[in-house]
């Protein structure tokens, strides 16, 4: 796995509590990739956390920013991107991730999704509303644009994020994606 080249950028899209933070730091440390976790950029740029960017701005400053990033990260290389959970569903966005790199879906079920995030407050989208089955609505209602954006899809169901990245490089390699 540590001889695996991947030379261009790989970008990590999915819905929040997939695990794109968790699978970036792994692929960034395994492939020695530098990582941009996008929610991170934003947060310093902004000099405040996401949840404080929505209230304070409002959402559409927030995805206004992120396609700003977007179209940044055009110019990096070797770079592992992992994008917010509502950067795939902008058009305009897409076409920046797929100049970027090969773009990878993550998947869970909604119940694994909500095991990983009830506890975790930081989620603007989810305040208050972090229920299974808002879970599952709003991610079957994403569902078509993160499929149509993926160029490969992981699914990280009960697997560690280990074995997620060693599947996502072996997919790569299938792929002849260097
Ligand atoms: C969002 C997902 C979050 C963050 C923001 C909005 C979304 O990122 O960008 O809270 O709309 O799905 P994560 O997917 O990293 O939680």
């Amino acid at each position: 796995m540590d001889h695996l080249e991947i030379n261009s950028n790989i970008v990590l899209i999915g819905f929040m509590g997939v695990g794109k933070s968790a699978v970036a730091s792994c692929l960034g440390a395994r492939l020695k990739r530098q990582i941009v976790d996008m929610d991170e950029v934003i947060a310093k740029r902004q000099g405040m956390c996401i949840s404080d960017i929505f209230s304070k701005w409002g959402e559409r400053y927030f995805r206004e920013q992120e396609t700003k990033l977007l179209l940044e990260l055009l110019s990096v290389k070797n770079t592992i991107v992992s994008c917010g959970g509502g950067a795939a569903l902008k058009e305009e966005n897409v076409l920046h991730m797929k100049k970027c790199g090969p773009v990878i879906l993550l998947k869970a079920k909604p119940a694994t999704v909500y095991e990983r995030i009830k506890d975790c407050g930081s989620r603007p989208v989810l305040r208050n509303k972090a229920s299974l089955e808002y879970i599952a609505d709003l991610m079957e209602s994403r569902r078509k644009k993160y499929e149509e954006a993926a160029d490969i899809v992981v699914q990280t169901d009960h697997k560690t994020v280990v074995q997620v990245c060693q599947e996502l490089m072996t997919k790569l390699t299938e792929m002849n994606i260097k």
